[in-house]
C-alpha cells in the first residue's frame, strides 16, 4: 500500500516525503516539475536513503494519472500539486483555475474509481482573506482576495460536496500559514524562480548577495512597528503535520479543515532582525508602499490541530532562520547547480551511509 503524493517534488511536498519516508510509509510521487525540479526528489533519496516511485505526469493528464493508479496500491493521497503565485493568479487566471480546480476534479473522479477515498489537501490560510480578528480560527468567515485563494477555497467546497455526496470519504483540509525554513541536511528548500515573491526568499537572497535589499512593504499597520505579522511556520513542522492528517483520514471518515500554523505572529522587522541575530549578516531594506490585497495581521490559533491531529509545531524562529540560510548558502542558485556540498555528500563515502538509493523514474 502506498500513498500518491501529487506536487512531491516542491517545497513543501519534498520535506513530506521526507516525513512520510521516515515513518515508513512507502511513497509514489507524481509531479510534472512546472515549479520544481525532480533534483529535489534525488535529494530525498540521498537524506532517507529510501527507494520510491516517482512519475512525471500533469495531473491535467487523466490518462496519465490513472496508470499510476493501475500500477500502483495507492491507499491515500496527498495533493500539494498547483500553482500558487498571487500575481500570476491575477494575470493568468484561467490558467490558475484550470490547473489547480481541474487538476483536483480528475484526481478525485480516479480516486473515486479506484475507490481510494483518503485525502489530505493542500489548503491556505489565504482562504480567510484579511481576517479581522486574531488568532483566526477554522470557523472564521472565509473569503479569498485573488484567483489563487479562490483556487483554495473552491476546492475545499468541491471536496466538502464530495464528502455530502459519499460519506466514505475522509478529506483533511490543511490550511497552511506561512511555512518558511528548510530541512536541517541543507539538502532541499525552497527554491522560487526568478525573484522571490516572499519574505523568507527574498531575505535569504539578500543575504547570499543575489539582491541588494529588502523591500519592506508599509509600516503603516497597526502592528509592533508598523509591519505586517505573520505566523512563520517550520516547512518539517509543516510537513509532520502531514503525516498526523495521514493517520486522521484513515481513521475516520468526513471532511475537516485544519489550521496548521505556531500562533505566534511575527513582524516583517521582527523576522528580518531573528534572521540577522541567528545568522549575523546584516539585511538592508527599505520601506515601500504596502502590497495591494496584503493583510495586516494574520496568524493561527493552532489548537483544532493539535486537539484532532496531535499535532503542534516545535521549531522556533531561530531554527527557521537557521535552516532557511544553510539551504540558501549552500545552494545558492537552488536545484540548478550542485553545490560542493551535494558534491562532498555524494562520494562514495557519504552514499554508502545513505543505503542504496536507487533513483526510480517511471514515465
Ligand atoms: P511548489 O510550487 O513548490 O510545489 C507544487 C508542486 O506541484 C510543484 O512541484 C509543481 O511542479 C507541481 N505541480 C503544479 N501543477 C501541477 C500539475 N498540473 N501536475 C503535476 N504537478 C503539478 O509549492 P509549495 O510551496 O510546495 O506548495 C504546495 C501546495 O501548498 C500548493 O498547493 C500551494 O498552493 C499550497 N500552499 C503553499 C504555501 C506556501 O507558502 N508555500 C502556503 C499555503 C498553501
Ligand atoms: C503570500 C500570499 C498568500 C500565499 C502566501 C504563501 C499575497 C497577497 N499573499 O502571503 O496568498 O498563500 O504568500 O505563498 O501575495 N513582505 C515584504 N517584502 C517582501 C515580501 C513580503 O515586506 O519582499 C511582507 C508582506 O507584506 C507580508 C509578509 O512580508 O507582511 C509576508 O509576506 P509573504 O511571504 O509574501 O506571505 P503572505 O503575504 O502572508
Amino acid at each position: 500500500m502506498a500513498v500518491l503524493i501529487t506536487g512531491g517534488a516542491g517545497y513543501i511536498g519534498s520535506h513530506t516525503c521526507i516525513e512520510l519516508l521516515n515513518a515508513g510509509y512507502e511513497i509514489v510521487v507524481v509531479d510534472n516539475y512546472i515549479n520544481s525540479k525532480q533534483e529535489s526528489l534525488k535529494r530525498v533519496g540521498i537524506i532517507t536513503g529510501k527507494d520510491f516511485k516517482i512519475y512525471n505526469v500533469d495531473l491535467l493528464d487523466a490518462v496519465g494519472l490513472e496508470n499510476v493508479f493501475v500500477e500502483n496500491n495507492i491507499e491515500a493521497v496527498i495533493h500539494f500539486a498547483g500553482l500558487k503565485a498571487v500575481g500570476e493568479s491575477v494575470i493568468l487566471p484561467l490558467w490558475y483555475y484550470h490547473n489547480n480546480i481541474t487538476s483536483t476534479v480528475i484526481l478525485c473522479n480516479i480516486m473515486k474509481r479506484f475507490d481510494v477515498k483518503n485525502l489530505v489537501f493542500s489548503s491556505s490560510a489565504t482562504v480567510y482573506g484579511i481576517p479581522d480578528r486574531f488568532p483566526v480560527s477554522e470557523g472564521f468567515p472565509l473569503r479569498a482576495m485573488n484567483p489563487y485563494g479562490r483556487t483554495k477555497l473552491m476546492i475545499e467546497e468541491i471536496l466538502r460536496d464530495l464528502y455530502e455526496s459519499d460519506h466514505s470519504w475522509s478529506i483533511a483540509l490543511l490550511r497552511y500559514f506561512n511555512p518558511i525554513g528548510a530541512h536541517g541536511s541543507g539538502l532541499i528548500g525552497e527554491d522560487p524562480n526568478g525573484i522571490p515573491n516572499n519574505l523568507m526568499p527574498f531575505i535569504t537572497q539578500v543575504a547570499v548577495g543575489k539582491l541588494n535589499e529588502l523591500s519592506v512593504y508599509g509600516n503603516n499597520y497597526p502592528t509592533i512597528d508598523g509591519t505586517g505579522v505573520r505566523d512563520y511556520i517550520h516547512v518539517v513542522d509543516l510537513a509532520a503535520g502531514h503525516v498526523r492528517a495521514l493517520e486522521k483520514v484513515s481513521k475516520f471518515t468526513g471532511v475537516d479543515a485544519f489550521n496548521l500554523g505556531t500562533g505566534k505572529g511575527y513582524s516583517v522587522l521582527e523576522l528580518v532582525s531573528a534572521f540577522e541575530k541567528a545568522i549575523g549578516i546584516n539585511i538592508p531594506f527599505k520601506i515601500v508602499n504596502p502590497r495591494p490585497g496584503d493583510a495586516p495581521i494574520c496568524f493561527a490559533d493552532p489548537s483544532k490541530a493539535k486537539r484532532e491531529l496531535g499535532w503542534v509545531a516545535e521549531k522556533d524562529i531561530e531554527e527557521m532562520c537557521e535552516d532557511s540560510w544553510r539551504w540558501q548558502a549552500n545552494n545558492p542558485n537552488g536545484y540548478n547547480n550542485h553545490s560542493e556540498l551535494l558534491a562532498e555528500i555524494e562520494s562514495p563515502r557519504l552514499l554508502k551511509n545513505s543505503g542504496d538509493f536507487l533513483f526510480n523514474r517511471v514515465h
